[in-house]
């Protein structure tokens, strides 16, 4: 049986990650968070005195890198090697890892296969830059995802304040509009909207009016299916 795909793509901050969760979770549906793998390749450079933004470093380390996703308690786990890093892949410093190594071709490619397929075994939502244009380029459902760059920053903020993690809001901010700048414009697999994806802002929306959106849009899309 043919499964069912739902991608939704978008700048940082635009509430993708906690609104596909819980949309997965309400279509019974798995969740998929690809920017996980390239937060784990970047953590791999930090730790291994590899600089993410030299392509050739960021490169050179992937024969030594094993990345894995599972679903433990229906949560998404990240595996760098063996080892669980869910929590260590969310630092600042990760996060600009993350979007430093994910310009590199070679590193996309690598992490290519893993998500399609997770897309070929399960009914999945799955979220990044690049699912519905590149990723999965025939999903059901394509959402991109945005908001105001300030409401994206000040959601990110609280999120980091909440984890503990000591920031400015003006740091958050100038952080997502550099990582915006570098994801949109590389030249491999840069964030845009796909021609065939809904355009949601959630900049006047919130958590729950984004996820009844969200599931809105997948059940009129299915419903045409
Ligand atoms: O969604 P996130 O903030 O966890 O993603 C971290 C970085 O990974 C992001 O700055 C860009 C990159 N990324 C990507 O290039 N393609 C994806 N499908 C997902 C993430």
């Amino acid at each position: 049986m043919k499964h069912i795909s739902v991608a939704i793509d978008g700048p940082v901050g635009a509430g993708k990650s906690t609104a596909a969760r819980k949309t997965a979770e309400m279509l019974g549906f798995i969740y998929c968070d690809t920017g996980a793998l390239y937060r784990a390749v970047g953590l791999y450079c930090l730790r291994n005195g590899a600089d993410p933004r030299v392509p050739s470093e960021a490169a050179g380390c992937l024969d030594r890198i094993k990345v894995e996703i599972s679903l433990v308690d229906g949560e998404q786990r990240v595996f760098l090697n063996g080892e669980d890093v869910s929590r260590d892949i969310r630092s600042p410093e990760v996060s600009m890892a993350a979007s430093a190594v994910s310009a590199v071709p070679e590193v996309r490619k690598a992490l290519l296969g893993i998500q399609r397929e997770i897309a070929e075994k399960n009914n999945v939502v799955m979220d990044g830059r690049d699912i519905g244009t590149v990723v999965l380029p025939s999903a059901d459902v394509k959402i991109f995802l945005t908001a105001k760059p300030e409401i994206r920053a000040k959601r990110r903020y609280d999120e980091l304040l909440n984890k503990g993690v000591k920031t400015t809001f003006e740091e958050v901010l100038n952080d997502l509009n550099e990582r915006d700048y570098n994801d949109s414009h590389r030249a491999e697999a840069p964030l845009k909207q796909a021609d065939d994806a809904v355009l949601l802002d959630t900049s006047e929306l919130d958590f729950e009016q984004s996820v009844e959106s969200i599931c809105r849009i997948v059940r009129e899309r299915r419903d045409v299916l």
